[in-house]
């Protein structure tokens, strides 16, 4: 991809974005590269669940409906039997995490710190490729750069699908939380991507919702990664720090997405895996529940 000036960024960004829902900017780790991170979290994910849940620590005040909710960084088993969520184990890296649990890395095995050191190259180079792209809004947004630059509040989501019962789908349509989405790593197709806005999702009726709903998954489309490069789109937050901005960007549209693959019959699962970042300015309140970022869900 050839440097493009903030202005021209921006405008390519914005097309792609109200066009399909995401955009694809440069990222500098290859495919080969991101592989091995995704191994060392696979071997990280084989240690006893003791020494995985000693990382997490909790961030309060970036919940919009409740500040004094925290918000998790480190490691995370869901169960969508037990709660709202999919099924999965995810581990969010961030700089809170780096500083807040430094003495117990500094003990841990060694599955823990190799994973540990990919994930801060992954979080620097997700870092490196959003400066741009805080330049590029900052042309039309004033402050978003100044906002967005040297943010604590990214969390780097190291994901893998736990087996689901067969016909169950892996992870259902939503909105990422934070107000934008890097997505560098997928382990294989099946993510598919639409643009979105609440008013997707938002009826008199409830044929009128269905109808909308229906409009919304006849859009998503397909999405695969091309080398040296990751999908970036806007997320749940978007609207509400657009909201006291000037006009046009307060419908500036998300990405909605869902990983469209079934458990397929009679064959083993393979882990499904992906690497992604969500990313909210330094100001937080970026976070909210759970029914606005799955609106398709109520
Ligand atoms: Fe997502």
């Amino acid at each position: 991809m050839t440097i493009e000036s903030p202005d021209d960024l921006f405008e390519r960004l914005q097309k792609d974005i109200f066009r399909q829902g995401y955009s694809e900017i440069a990222f500098s780790m290859s495919q080969q590269e991101l592989e091995e991170a995704e191994q060392r979290y696979l071997q990280f994910l084989t240690l006893p669940a003791a020494e995985k849940e000693k990382f997490e620590i909790w961030i309060p005040g970036l919940h919009r409906d409740n500040p004094s909710k925290g918000t998790r960084f480190g490691y995370k088993d869901e169960s969508r039997d037990e709660g709202q969520g999919d099924n999965k184990e995810y581990f969010h890296h961030g700089h809170f995490l780096r500083k807040g649990l430094a003495a117990i890395i500094r003990v841990s095995p060694q599955e823990v710190k190799y994973f540990i050191e990919a994930a801060d190259d992954v979080l620097a180079a997700v870092e490196r490729a959003m400066e741009p792209v805080y330049e590029a809004f900052d042309t039309k947004v004033s402050g978003f750069a100044e906002s967005f630059n040297q943010t604590p509040y990214i969390f780097l989501r190291f994901l893998s699908y736990k087996p689901v019962s067969k016909g169950e789908e892996l992870a259902i349509g939503h909105f990422d939380r934070g107000a934008l989405t890097l997505a560098m790593y997928e382990n294989r197709d099946g993510l598919e991507i639409c643009p979105a806005t609440h008013d997707d999702f938002h009826g008199k009726t409830n044929a009128e919702r269905k109808d909308k709903l229906e409009r919304v998954l006849r859009r998503l489309q397909p999405v695969s990664h091309s080398p040296d490069s990751a999908f970036l789109f806007a997320s749940d937050a978007i609207s509400s720090i657009m909201a006291d901005k000037e006009g046009y960007l307060t419908q500036f549209p998300k990405g909605y997405h869902r990983v469209d693959e079934k458990h397929p019959e009679g064959e083993p699962h393979e882990r499904r895996t992906a690497i992604v970042a969500f990313i909210s300015p330094k100001e937080g309140v970026v976070i909210g529940d759970w029914n606005s970022r799955h609106p398709s869900a109520r």
